[in-house]
């Protein structure tokens, strides 16, 4: 017997059945996410689930997304945040702003999430400037693939101790195990993987779940 089960259709659709408090809202958004052309971005409804457990665990009341576009994550997260809890979601494009802001109003949590359009980089970088490094409970990392590391440094100094980075496609759908694959994208990955296995300031857990998410924690 493998040590490991593989997972199918039918198993991922029980995990979403039994393993998911999806709300109607939600619901709503992701039905409509997916009649749009660039739908495969959304996270998956347990991806979801896990940013809400997560920020649910750690008492977060301070929370960064890096990467909403029709903000399906940043519902998720902003539903496990307490009334005085805030989430910088960030994004370049605001394209879908009005879909998404139409759900978390519809869901009582748009006071919670300030939105900003610009460059994450940039946007974080100001955010240091201004003196809010330390602060941040929990930063989720969805944006630009080829700028992970450089988001990996920002956020950790955005990050209180005891905080926690959660980075999706960290697998690239398999391209990270491919050598006939490299783009800036697959490579900035790869680098990252590397540098967490061995970075001492944190603890990582890599899990092969979605496209491959990794948590990080910031320990000292
Ligand atoms: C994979 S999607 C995010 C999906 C979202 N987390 C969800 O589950 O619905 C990536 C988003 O990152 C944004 N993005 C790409 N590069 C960026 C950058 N440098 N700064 C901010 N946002 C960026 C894109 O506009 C896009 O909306």
């Amino acid at each position: 017997m493998a040590d490991r089960l593989e997972m199918t259709t039918d198993l991922i659709d029980y995990v979403c059945q039994h393993g998911t408090r999806e709300s109607a809202p939600l619901r709503k958004l992701r039905k409509q996410t997916q009649a749009l052309p660039e739908s495969s971005m959304r996270v998956p409804p347990e991806e979801g689930q896990l940013l809400h457990f997560l920020i649910r665990t750690l008492n977060a009341r301070k929370v960064m997304e890096l990467g909403v576009f029709t903000g399906y994550s940043t519902l998720w997260m902003a539903s496990a945040l307490p009334e005085d809890g805030r989430l910088v979601a960030i994004d370049k494009r605001k394209d879908w702003k009005d879909l998404a802001e139409t759900h978390w109003e519809e869901a009582g949590v748009r006071d919670r999430i300030d939105f900003r359009v610009g460059r994450a980089e940039h946007v974080m970088s100001d955010m240091l400037d201004a003196g809010e490094g330390g602060t941040f409970d929990l930063i989720f990392i969805d944006a630009d693939k080829k700028s992970y590391t450089t988001y990996f440094e920002l956020a950790l100094k955005l990050l209180r101790s005891g905080g926690i980075m959660v980075f999706d496609n960290m697998l690239r759908l398999g391209d990270v195990v491919d050598p006939a694959v490299s783009d800036p994208a697959v490579d900035d990955i790869r680098t990252l993987n590397e540098r967490l296995r061995d970075d001492s300031r944190v603890e990582i857990s890599m899990l092969p779940f979605s496209d491959g998410l990794t948590l990080v924690l910031k320990t000292s």
